[in-house]
């Protein structure tokens, strides 16, 4: 694993904007992974901002999402289709039936994940795969306990991940039970993985992740198993 300190957030999406840029700039018809949550949005606004420059454009590009709530619709403030449109696609020149995620209100969540499966087989793997770390280590929503070989699953999401994500939420009930994730081994598919982790509570999570031996009690470990993975750690997450 390669690892980047740098100094703050700010530095952290920069030097991951900048991987994204490189990798859509190589590939003709880019592939990318995309995370949600907290620690990507900085990135996200650098690509969005490159894209208004004229330096960039992300016509070819697919994506595919690492996740989405199950019960939450599309539209929903909340889902993570929400969120893609808001922080990145609706800026920029992807069209629409490039870019994948989970469908949470599917009637067949079984065969949701099947088919959700089937594409990142299809258009993928991913060139470069975006993480956030939870910080009980789970990457997508694969918690601790999940198999590193794994695919698209139904996931029972951990209590603490619920309230670690309940800021997101008015309170604590609303945020969902279950979600739709990647597996691990959907996951280590992906040519080159960038995992950024920003700010203290994600320190003891990065020094676990450090550690290096693979234990499916914390789902991150798995990374290990991949030879093409940069973690860009800002001070307070890599704990100094
Ligand atoms: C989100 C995802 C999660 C988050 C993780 C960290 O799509 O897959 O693994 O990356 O929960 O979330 P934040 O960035 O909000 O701390």
């Amino acid at each position: 694993m390669d690892i980047v300190i740098v100094k703050n957030y700010i530095e952290m999406s920069k030097v991951a904007a900048g991987l994204v840029r490189d990798c859509i700039r190589e590939q003709e018809e880019p592939v990318l992974g995309l995370a949600t949550g907290g620690t990507p949005i900085g990135l996200y606004q650098l690509l969005v901002r490159q894209y208004r420059a004229g330096l960039l454009s992300f016509k070819h590009m697919r994506t595919f999402n690492l996740d989405e709530y199950i019960g939450l619709d599309p539209a929903h403030s909340k889902s993570y289709h929400r969120y893609m449109q808001e922080h990145l696609f609706s800026h920029i020149d992807i069209p629409r039936d490039q870019t994948f995620l989970p469908d949470g209100m599917a009637s067949n969540l079984e065969k949701e994940c099947r088919h959700y499966e089937k594409l990142l087989k299809k258009f993928g793997p991913p060139d470069l795969q975006i993480l956030g770390i939870g910080e009980n280590g789970h990457i997508g929503f694969n918690e601790p306990g999940s198999d590193f070989n794994g695919h698209t699953h139904v996931i029972s999401l951990a209590d603490s991940t619920r309230e670690a994500n309940a800021r997101y939420f008015q309170s604590l009930e609303e945020v969902p039970t279950h979600a739709i994730t990647m597996g691990i081994k959907s996951i280590l598919h992906s040519k080159k993985i960038v995992l950024l982790a920003s700010g203290e509570r994600k320190a003891a999570a990065v020094r676990r992740l450090l550690e290096g031996t693979p234990d499916p009690t914390f789902p991150a470990s798995a990374l290990s198993q991949h030879n093409d993975v940069v973690l860009i750690a800002d001070e307070k997450a890599f704990g100094n």
